[in-house]
């Protein structure tokens, strides 16, 4: 069978999605809150690293391939996994850690489990090695908008070799309970399935669990440095599962000269300087939240189905507005300069639904998107009842 992608909207105006990227990196008075990157990291720890890395031009050589051991070790204490049973492999990103995970997991007649909404690239690596994905719906309150233990065991059949938990849940900001965790590991234990763990944004949640603690033989953790430590252009993360998973990863590994040396440094810096500074980003990040609820509080036919979000992004529904997520999201940045998301980024089902929204910005862009997203809505629903 060829795998098919499918191709990318080009947004009204561009005459391709790189070159709409481009315009949205270039544009210095952009409000962000259409990637859910992390704007609010000011400590200088990061930034010292790179240039006394650049000054050293210690880039001249290649790095070690699995990545510098001290790396490996500050981020497996900054999960406090266990480094007798959890290896890890430094990548160029969680992109590149779930590429090279489900690639070495999944065979043509193996299914897997996600969600939808959820993060449509990883269903697209697993629909390119393995078999069918199951996108269960969540769009709802009876399953809180998440991926429950009872949805997985209804969803299992005898190929199902792999459930994509992304915890928190982009887009929607959910994340998992303690004990939704324990009995998600005993599913992938008496099942034999792989627990594929997306962390990304595990720093915003106000509470997060690791289910590689319940079922470390069968849980793959994916790690990113582009969300909390505002690192998303270094392009650099890792995956961690047991060491025999590991090793067959390492096979696999397209990049066997490393990854970028300077990215890594500035992963040490940011993990050994952390302390002093992620309380400060949570804050903010929660403030915005309220800021953000207030408009939507303010604005008919729009509403948040979860909040508080436990990521630095949320969901705000439109579908009560009359109005297409495009036409929003169009609005905002071209009248505004607002980069919102359109549902149909994470979602196939709801796509007509939502936007996603990203507030990992500094308040006074926020305060900007209170006072303009009800306009917004206002003044499209009047252009349109006038025609
Ligand atoms: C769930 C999830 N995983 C992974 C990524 C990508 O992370 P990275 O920048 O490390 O490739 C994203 C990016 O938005 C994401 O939402």
């Amino acid at each position: 069978m060829v795998f098919k992608k499918k191709k990318k909207k080009v947004p009204s105006g561009f005459n391709s999605v790189n070159e709409f990227f481009d315009y949205l990196y270039k544009d210095e008075n952009l409000i962000w809150m259409g990637q859910n990157t992390n704007h609010l990291q000011h400590d200088k720890h990061i930034e010292h690293a790179l240039i006394e890395a650049a000054k050293k031009r210690d880039y001249c050589k290649y790095p070690p391939p699995e990545g510098f051991p001290e790396l490996k070790k500050l981020i497996l204490k900054d999960l406090d996994l266990d480094e007798k049973t959890q290896d890890i492999q430094i990548t160029a990103s969680a992109t590149e850690a779930l590429y090279l995970a489900i690639s070495t997991i999944l065979r043509q007649f193996n299914n897997t489990i996600a969600s939808d909404p959820g993060y449509l690239i990883i269903n697209n690596f697993a629909n390119r090695f393995g078999n069918h994905v199951k996108e269960v719906p969540i769009y709802n309150d009876e399953c809180e908008y998440k991926l429950t233990p009872e949805l997985i065991r209804q969803n299992i059949d005898s190929e199902t070799k792999l459930i994509i938990l992304i915890d928190p849940l982009n887009p929607l900001g959910t994340c998992y309970t303690e004990e939704e965790m324990k009995e998600i590991a005993e599913i992938a234990k008496e099942n034999d399935i792989y627990l594929l763990h997306d962390i990304t944004y595990k720093d915003f949640a106000r509470k997060h669990t690791l289910v590689a603690n319940y079922a470390p033989e069968h849980t793959i953790t994916i790690f990113s440095f582009s969300k909390i430590f505002g690192m998303a252009g270094l392009r650099i993360g890792s995956v961690i599962a047991s060491y025999e998973l590991i090793d067959k990863m390492r096979a696999g590994v397209i990049n066997d000269l490393g990854t970028n040396s300077l990215a890594q440094q500035a992963g040490i810096a940011g993990l050994e300087s952390k302390e002093l500074w992620i309380e400060d980003v949570r804050q903010e990040c929660f403030n915005n939240q309220k800021l953000i609820k207030e408009a939507v509080d303010e604005t008919p036919g729009t509403f948040l189905p979860v909040y508080p979000s436990d990521g630095n992004m949320m969901v705000i529904d439109v579908s009560q507005t009359g109005l297409k997520p495009e036409e929003i999201s169009e609005y905002l940045l071209k009248e505004h300069k607002i980069f919102v998301r359109e549902g149909n980024y994470t979602s196939k089902l709801y796509a007509d639904r939502y936007i996603r929204i990203s507030y990992s910005i500094p308040t006074q862009q926020v305060q900007k998107f209170r006072t303009e997203f009800k306009n917004a809505i206002l003044t499209l629903q009047e252009r349109k009842n006038s025609k």
